[in-house]
């Protein structure tokens, strides 16, 4: 069955465009041609994106000429040794990156047996200056042209390793001074058509609501914070240590009270080594108004990526708090997240109470929260990065 949009397009085609254009490296065909005509009609394509000012400065380079692309696979090898020293590191490793890794050291290996290099360029150098205009005015081109090729059969990767080349790639190719080379596609036909989906966090943990770090894990009818969507906060931090080294700091549950001021500390109510099912008790003061202890359970436990823990009632949480980690250009990025349950906590009485209220109530508590956590992702930091 199609689902055809109110403006008159078919979803599925549509969506599975947008969510399938990947990048291809293993499975380009460099043994088969692609003609001038394709490569005009997806570039007329991608023109339609705009420009800062309405600005026409985009310029595009299609390089056919085999010695010439010998020479820019040479230059884009030089910056690419990384990915074939990495290669050799992480094959067989079962490490995230692996695949990724593999397949463009691949591409480091193939890149002039591509049967057309195509370049976006544009008009200016990019200065800093905070107007729009020159990569601002490039991306949203270049992905649109990503697109085209993908709607007809072609594949290509967004590689912009030649950028570390740009003298030596103007030279070779004649750009003038005064151009900028924004990211060359090795376009080909793909093998087979059939791609999918890749896994990415979904909306409803990196978008936020009027306020830095404000998430709500459902879409909200009214547009407003509401206690039924599950209104929650995040505070990010990135660190140089590594996920391990973070791991045990933030695995300490007594740690936020150095750092929090509501959080006193907390103690393991059950016996052995925590994991999923250990439990502990947390002890809360907001000065002179409410002393409180909570009663929380581990509902995830996996060593240097995720620590969970919920509040009260684990299948009616008052809170799910958690603790994410992932690898992020040899260090980590910590994610300290946490959920308004629907009941089972002090916040969703106050805030029910009075409709007209509600959205105040939850984001006066998310301010405090939020306020609190930053304070200890930071201190996090301080204690990994020797701060
Ligand atoms: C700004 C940008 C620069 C990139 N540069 C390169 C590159 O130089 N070489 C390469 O092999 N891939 C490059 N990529 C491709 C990414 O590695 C790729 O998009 C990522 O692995 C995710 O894969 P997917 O697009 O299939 O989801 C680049 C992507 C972007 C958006």
């Amino acid at each position: 069955m199609t689902t055809i949009s109110e403006a008159g397009f078919d979803l599925d085609q549509i969506d599975r465009l947008l969510t399938t254009t990947r990048a291809v490296r293993k499975r380009l065909d460099f043994d088969r041609s692609v003609s001038d005509e394709l490569l005009f009609e997806c570039i007329d394509l991608a023109e339609q994106a705009p420009t800062g000012g309405n600005d026409a400065s985009r310029r595009w380079m299609v390089v056919r000429d085999q010695a010439t692309k010998d020479e820019l696979g040479r230059l884009y090898a030089e910056v690419g040794t990384l990915f074939i020293n990495a290669r050799g590191r992480l094959d067989g490793s079962g490490h995230p990156k692996e695949k990724v890794v593999s397949s463009s050291a691949h591409l480091v290996e193939n890149y002039a047996r591509a049967p057309v290099l195509v370049m976006c360029a544009i008009w200016g150098i990019h200065d800093n200056s905070g107007k729009p205009g020159l990569f601002d005015s490039g991306i949203q081109s270049a992905w649109s042209f990503n697109l085209a090729l993908r709607s007809r059969g072609l594949g290509s990767v967004y590689t912009t390793m030649l950028n570390n080349k740009s003298d030596e790639v103007a030279e070779l190719l004649g750009i003038p001074p005064g151009i900028t080379t924004l990211v060359c596609f090795p376009v080909a036909y793909t093998k087979g058509t059939e791609f999918s989906p890749s896994p990415r966090r979904p909306a409803s943990e990196i978008t936020y609501f009027d306020q830095w770090g404000f998430t709500r894990q459902r879409p909200s009818s009214e547009g407003t914070a509401r206690v039924v969507d599950g209104q929650g906060v995040v505070a990010e931090i990135d660190t140089d240590a590594r996920p391990a080294a973070v791991w045990d700091v933030i695995t300490d549950i007594d740690m936020p009270a150095r750092f929090s001021e509501e959080f006193l500390g907390a103690e393991w109510t059950s016996e052995g080594d925590p994991g999923v099912g250990s439990t502990f008790r947390g002890r809360n003061s907001i000065p002179d108004v409410f002393d409180w202890e909570v009663d929380c359970i581990v509902t995830a436990w996996q060593e240097s990526e995720a620590f969970e823990w919920r509040v009260t009632d684990p299948d009616n949480p008052g809170a799910v708090w958690r603790f994410d980690l992932a690898e992020q250009g040899g260090g980590s990025r910590l994610r300290f997240s946490m959920l308004i349950g629907q009941e089972n906590n002090g916040t969703v009485p106050q805030a029910l109470k009075d409709p007209a209220k509600e959205e105040g109530v939850l984001n006066g508590r998310r301010r405090t929260l939020r306020a609190n956590m930053q304070r200890t992702v930071e201190g996090v930091k301080a204690l990994v990065d020797g701060a």
